[in-house]
């Protein structure tokens, strides 16, 4: 005691030399023993007043970071900041004694325990984040009374329970960060108070319910993030007054179908998603309108009717996904604009020409499983072994083999068993197709990583060993996707088939000592249109990152093809450790007659395929395939500048 009056004694000295006042003693003492706990002794030196105005540590930059607000006599700790430090433990109660704390971030740690509910003698505070920590618990009603909070974020928690109605009170709040955090249950309606709120992220959660209406009056929301909850539509019309939305992205909505007719007068819209909404009508004209759209994905719905005209006069939009829809007609003619860098339009019953401009520079375009006429492609052909995928056509593929393996993302490899898997290391792009040299296989994909700072990456790799498997190789390069993700083996002999899926996390790591190890990726699989894995989480299956998961099915080929198709359903964390990381992911795959199995079609549909596989080996025969990979989507021709379609035909046949 006396010792410490005395160095008080002597500080105020100083402080007054120096005129420099000093943290309120009650602050000072609190601090020091977080840090103790913490263990961020080495990076701040409790020798020196916190709030000390050349210390280290008060920078904007700094991390950790102390700031102070010195307008009264002494100074109180305003601001703190330890952010991707990996602190452990909990939140101590001495961090409530920082009463003036105005800005609080905690972020990308590995912090357990609950979110106390004592946040709420931080009044001051404007903003709190907490995100990509491993805190459990439930959400505390008592954070509805930091009425000053601007922006609050526990994204990416291991929290459970509802969102509390108290949430409600938080009338100030311009952000709210809750994507991955863990609550479940239904919207409380008192979020309608939330009249400030600018970005509301809410995106993988157990969401029950039925979408929010009141949503729709909050008039103030620039980004709106809904994706891989368990909602239910449809997206109410009431989302027609979101005049101000620059990012709305909804996905795997179940219940009701939605139209889009509530998109009237979002012009300032960049990034419109809405996958797997069980959109059904047309798409309104009024899209097209949209002048600031980068970035539009409508796959996965039951939109029916042309793609509107309108589409052409869209000057900024680089993405455009609309497979797996019902739509007809023939594409817009001019709709690849000089801005547009990809073009999904598969699985649709389209017709009528390939649109121009389709062999501009890196642009690609997949219209794989529609009707679309590429006469004018040189490799056409491969392109037809795909079109029988729409529903109830029947393959015209000349039918060869029994077995197809792929390394997927990598090289060929033969494994110790003798399997030769395939070569499957062209690099795919946002919307691609592609068949191997003997047309064994294809693989499709659509979809691209919206916030990837780096540029999409569509080949996952390592160099670490992978254990639990003989063939660490084949598990060192995979191929991600941002949305789907679509094998076929093709000509294949009709018959029961043993598919063996093979995976391993490959991108996420399992560290626990570091919030990098807080990921969690999550998809779905669909064998020949049945949905086999709901909700796969390789690493929690294979007990660790970098381990083999291998999972087999049968499948019953009646139609020379076998589909098989890994899905994102908006789950799992986006950003850890790095931006846009999620999506499946798969390793391998190896697909065989079973020995011995009945013929599952019927002897007439046997009939029936033999003969136009007859007429397609006729066809066929004209072809010199001398290809060692088919792929549609175009490029810059290194040698000589210019455009071309590149089908992998060395040779034209015609
Ligand atoms: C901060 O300034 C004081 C005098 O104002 C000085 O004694 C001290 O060494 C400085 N500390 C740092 C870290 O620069
Ligand atoms: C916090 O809010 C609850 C109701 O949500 C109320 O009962 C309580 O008194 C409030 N606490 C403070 C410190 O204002
Ligand atoms: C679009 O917004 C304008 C004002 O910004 C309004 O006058 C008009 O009625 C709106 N149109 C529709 C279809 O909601
Ligand atoms: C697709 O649209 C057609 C009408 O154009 C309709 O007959 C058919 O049922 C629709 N298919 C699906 C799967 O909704
Ligand atoms: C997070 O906490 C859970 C227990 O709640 C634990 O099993 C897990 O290993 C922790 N994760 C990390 C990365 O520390
Ligand atoms: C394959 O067909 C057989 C016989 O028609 C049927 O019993 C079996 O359930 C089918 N398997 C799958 C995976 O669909």
């Amino acid at each position: 005691m006396g010792v410490s009056i005395l160095s008080m004694v002597v500080l105020c000295v100083i402080q007054v030399a120096s005129a420099q006042k000093l943290t309120d003693a009650n602050e000072a003492a609190a601090l020091k023993k977080i840090i103790e706990y913490w263990k961020l002794g080495s990076s701040l030196d409790l020798t020196v007043d916190p709030c000390a105005q050349n210390a280290s540590w008060a920078s904007d930059a700094s991390n950790p970071r102390i700031a102070c607000d010195c307008s009264s006599n002494v100074c109180h700790i305003a601001h703190l900041k330890i952010y991707a430090l990996d602190i452990s433990g909990q939140i101590p109660n001495e961090l409530f004694e920082l009463k003036e704390l105005v800005d609080l971030n905690l972020a990308q740690n590995v912090l357990t325990g609950p979110i106390p509910a004592q946040f709420e003698q931080l009044s001051k505070m404007q903003y709190l984040s907490l995100g990509t920590n491993n805190l459990t618990g439930q959400v505390p009603l008592e954070l509805g009374n930091m009425t000053k909070l601007l922006s609050l974020s526990f994204s990416s928690n291991n929290l459970d329970g509802p969102l509390p109605a108290e949430l409600g009170k938080l009338t100030s709040l311009e952000q709210l960060y809750i994507d991955s955090s863990g609550v479940s249950g239904p919207i409380p309606q008192d979020l309608a108070n939330l009249k400030s709120l600018k970005k509301l992220w809410a995106s993988d959660n157990l969401f029950t319910g039925k979408f929010p209406e009141f949503l729709g009056t909050l008039t103030e929301l620039v980004d709106l993030r809904f994706e891989g909850t368990s909602l239910e539509g449809p997206i109410p019309d009431s989302f027609g007054a979101l005049t101000k939305l620059d990012t709305l992205r909804i996905g795997d909505l179940g219940g009701e179908d939605s139209s889009l007719d509530f998109l009237r007068n979002q012009t300032s819209l960049s990034v419109l998603s809405l996958r797997s909404c069980q959109l059904s009508g047309q798409i309104p004209d009024i899209i097209g309108t949209f002048s600031k759209l980068i970035y539009l994905d409508l796959s996965f719905n039951k939109l029916e009717g042309p793609i509107p005209d309108s589409f052409q006069g869209f000057t900024q939009l680089q993405y455009l996904f609309l497979g797996s829809n019902n739509l007809t007609g023939a594409p817009p003619a001019n709709i690849v604009s000089q801005s547009l860098a990809a073009l999904d339009v598969s699985f649709n019953p389209l017709s009528g020409n390939l649109p121009a401009n389709v062999d501009k520079s890196e642009f690609s375009m997949n219209f794989v499983g529609t009707s679309i006429n590429a006469d004018n492609l040189e490799d056409r052909k491969a392109l037809e072994m795909l079109r029988c995928l729409e529903a109830g056509t029947k393959c015209v593929n000349k039918v060869k083999s029994t077995s197809f393996s792929i390394n997927c993302g990598g090289t060929e490899q033969t494994s110790a068993t003798g399997v030769r898997y395939n070569d499957d290391s062209e690099p795919l792009e946002a919307a691609s197709v592609y068949t191997n040299s003997n047309r064994q296989w294809g693989v499709s994909d659509g979809g691209y990583f919206i916030s990837n700072p780096n540029g999409p990456q569509y080949i996952a790799k390592t160099d670490s060993q992978i254990t639990g498997t003989l063939e660490s190789e084949l598990y060192k390069t995979a191929r991600v996707s941002p949305s789907s993700l679509r094998y076929f083996g093709l000509g294949l002999k009709n018959g029961k088939y043993s598919v063996e899926l093979h995976f391993a996390e490959i991108k996420m790591e399992d560290d626990l000592q570091s919030w990098k190890g807080l990921s969690r990726r999550i998809f779905d699989v669909y064998i020949q249109g049945e949905r086999v894995l709901q909700d796969l989480n390789i690493r929690n299956e294979a007990g660790g990152s970098n381990r083999a998961l291998v999972k087999t099915f049968d499948a019953n080929v009646t139609n020379t093809v076998l589909d098989i198709h890994f899905r994102w359903a908006g789950k799992g964390t986006c950003c850890i450790p790095s931006q846009s990381t999620y999506g499946p992911l798969v390793s391998a795959i190896h697909a065989s007659q079973v020995a011995g199995a009945a013929v599952t079609s019927s002897h007439q549909d046997k009939k029936r395929v033999g003969r136009i596989v007859g007429i397609a080996f006729g066809c066929t025969a004209t072809l010199v395939i001398v290809s060692s990979v088919f792929y549609l989507w175009w490029m810059k021709d290194a040698s000589t500048g210019h455009m071309r379609v590149h089908t992998g035909s060395r040779k034209r046949s015609k």
